[in-house]
């Protein structure tokens, strides 16, 4: 992992996408490991599952679920591959992968690119007991996008530790649309539908573009249709000021830029729920001390992806350690003692 300063200028020299691609190239070829042990601090039960550690890696990265189980073997505590789609798609056209490294983000507009749900819940059947979630989305050109949410349940439950609705993608013209009050009731009365036994917990991806009473609402409609928890956030397609050339590049921003906007959405929907159902914490965690605050704030869980990019696969394992200090050194016994603590 210590290769990572030397591995970075190389993926550097790519565009961003091609470096994506190397990395999962990459990863293929070193053979899985065992999950390195963490301490028992940093277990926790979340909707029922049992998770080694509350640092999981975010939806977007493993897109095909090509690589879940060498992620995990990384030191994440969970993977969440997708988003998937019932068939496949390609996408935006390219460029639609942008590095901003002078502001330690990422912009894309890659509008899930992805071989479809059929192909990666084959490659999922052979996985083992790792907590791998599964991220459906909705076909660009689907005539019925809601149809696609509860078919996606349908047939990925049998491969997923948990679900994730994501209705929170700015790529995919329309989508968010779907968290807007009467959209949001049918597609989770769909997906309610789609998943009698209530196995596995589904997940609710949104986003930190938040309006006055959004929070309120969503959360009620999440608790009244038996959602598990909340994702709290995708990227933002807001612009806070940024120094990179590509900053005015159109699609959804990540990373460093995005903190700010998805802590205080997380707040909102803490304040808003009280507790009452999970939230995961998501945008713009790079350290143990970002991780530390989004859990005092109210995540359960937390995600990262482009923090990865600039400091390489080594960050789960050093956020974890990092969490398990703090919890220590508070004097809390456990992740879910220091829950919403702030
Ligand atoms: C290149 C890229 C692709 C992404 N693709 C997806 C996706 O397919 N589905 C999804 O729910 N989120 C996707 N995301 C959003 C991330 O899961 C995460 O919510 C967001 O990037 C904020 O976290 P971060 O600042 O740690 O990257 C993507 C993010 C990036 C950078």
């Amino acid at each position: 992992m210590a290769l990572y300063p030397l591995v970075r200028p190389l993926a550097f020299m790519l565009d961003a996408e091609s470096a994506h691609r190397a990395t999962i190239a990459a990863l293929k070829l070193i053979p899985k490991r065992k999950p390195p042990d963490v301490p028992q601090s940093l277990q926790s039960t979340v909707a029922g599952l049992s998770f080694p550690s509350p640092v999981g890696l975010a939806a977007g990265f493993d897109k095909d679920a090509e690589v879940p189980e060498h992620l995990l073997g990384l030191g994440f505590g969970f993977v969440e591959v997708g988003t998937l789609t019932p068939r496949p798609q390609p996408g935006n056209s390219r460029p639609r992968l942008f590095r901003l490294p002078e502001d330690r983000a990422v912009i894309n507009r890659l509008g899930f690119n992805n071989r479809g749900q059929a192909a990666a819940l084959a490659r999922l059947q052979r996985c083992g007991h790792g907590v791998i979630g599964v991220n459906i989305g909705a076909n660009k050109d689907s005539a019925d996008r809601i149809a696609d949410y509860a078919g996606g349940v349908a047939s990925m439950a049998p491969v997923a530790r948990y679900l994730t609705i994501n209705i929170s993608s700015p790529n995919t013209p329309g989508l968010r649309g779907l968290q807007d009050e009467g959209a949001l009731e049918e597609l989770l009365a769909a997906v309610r539908e789609a998943r009698p036994a209530k196995r596995p917990p589904v997940f609710l991806k949104v986003a930190p573009d938040l309006d006055d009473g959004d929070a309120e609402r969503i959360v009620r409609a999440a608790v009244d249709h038996g959602i598990d928890g909340l994702i709290v956030a995708n990227t933002t397609v807001s612009r806070p000021p940024l120094k990179s050339r590509h900053s005015a590049e159109p699609g959804g921003l990540s990373g460093e830029p995005l903190k700010p906007l998805a802590l205080e959405a997380l707040r909102k929907f803490r304040s808003a729920s009280g507790g009452e159902i999970p939230l995961i914490g998501v945008g713009g965690i790079a350290s143990a001390d970002d991780a530390w605050e989004r859990i005092r704030a109210g995540a359960s869980l937390v995600q990262l992806y482009t923090a990865m990019v600039y400091q390489g696969p080594g960050i789960a394992r050093r956020i974890a350690l990092g969490l398990a200090h703090r919890l220590e050194r508070e004097g809390f016994a456990s992740i879910a003692d220091a829950v919403g603590s702030e």
